[in-house]
């Protein structure tokens, strides 16, 4: 069992690290264990009060240097202030975190909506991997932390575009984990199943089953860190999630399909007017 807060060596994967997606669960959790490795930290997202707000905490809990970064990763030239704020600074770790999903009928779906999750979780991790994989190259040590899903798994019906993008996010970093490892960069991809974040409370998937089977964000995060560490090219978390994928596909895709079906029905019959996954802030 994975403790809660991994062990990171700060020679190898300092000075400094990047997470994006910072400002609120499974993102902010990296951000707190790899500041409690003594390791400074970049923070992005789009809240910039949030991130700010993190970063104080962590320099005086942790005695590290934070510097936070605004981007939308959705939108169009991110990369910009993604290269603006780190160019200066000795990047030894980069988790690409940040993720949104949309839930629902994928054909009567807002196309805007669906097009910017695309963006957001798939061609983030692709011009973030690209640029700093080649900076961890360059560097010949470091590693590269993708977050993708156990969506990654089997078509998810009703987040149809979700499993797909995190599919890309699963086949990217395990292929680059084996194009990296002889550079002396570890690349690992982490998959979470439901873990307790806002993401998850704004589907309403924190209560009931799902809610109680949910991962904590430390265990998913000290599992992930504690994998890269290691070098695993591909971490499901969690010993339920592990076990899941051990069933046929076409049930899980029928399982999974079933729940986020209903996730969908109660979330349009609340209509809580909450913004919806993907939507800029
Ligand atoms: N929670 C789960 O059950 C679960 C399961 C499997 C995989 N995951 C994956 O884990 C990752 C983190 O999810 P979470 O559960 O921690 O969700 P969360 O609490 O909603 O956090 C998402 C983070 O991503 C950032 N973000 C969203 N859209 C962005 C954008 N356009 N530009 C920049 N940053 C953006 C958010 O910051 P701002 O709003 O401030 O921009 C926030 O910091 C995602 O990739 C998600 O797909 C989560």
């Amino acid at each position: 069992m994975a403790g809660k807060t991994a062990r990171l060596d700060a020679a190898r994967f300092g000075p400094w690290a990047l997470i994006t997606g910072a400002s609120s669960g499974i993102g902010r959790g990296f951000a707190g264990q790899i500041a409690a490795n003594k390791i400074n930290v970049v923070l992005a997202a789009r809240r910039l009060a949030a991130l700010d707000e993190l970063g104080r905490e962590l320099a005086a809990r942790h005695g590290i240097r934070f510097r936070s970064l605004r981007a939308d990763l959705a939108g169009p030239d991110f990369m910009d202030a993604v290269i603006g704020e780190t160019q200066d600074l000795d990047i030894g770790l980069v988790v690409s975190n940040a993720g949104d999903m949309v839930l629902g009928e994928f054909v009567t779906g807002d196309y805007a909506l669906l097009a910017r999750e695309t963006t957001l979780n798939v061609n983030s991790h692709l011009a973030i991997a690209h640029h700093f994989g080649q900076r961890l190259a360059r560097r010949g040590e470091g590693g590269l932390l993708l977050v993708s899903s156990t969506a990654a798994l089997q078509a998810v019906p009703y987040t149809a575009n979700y499993s797909a993008a995190k599919a890309y996010v699963f086949n990217l970093g395990e292929g680059l984990h084996h194009e990296l490892a002889p550079k002396g960069v570890n690349v690992t991809v982490v998959l979470p199943g439901a873990t307790r974040t806002p993401m998850l409370s704004r589907f309403g998937a924190d209560k009931g089953s799902m809610g109680r089977l949910a991962m904590p964000v430390d265990s998913c995060v000290a599992d992930a860190l504690n994998s890269l560490r290691v070098n695993r090219a591909v971490r499901v978390s969690g010993r339920m999630n592990r076990l899941a994928t051990t069933l046929p596909r076409t049930a899980r895709t029928r399982l999974f399909g079933a729940l986020s079906k209903s996730m969908a029905q109660q979330a349009s019959a609340a209509d809580t007017g909450v913004p919806a996954a993907g939507q800029a802030r």
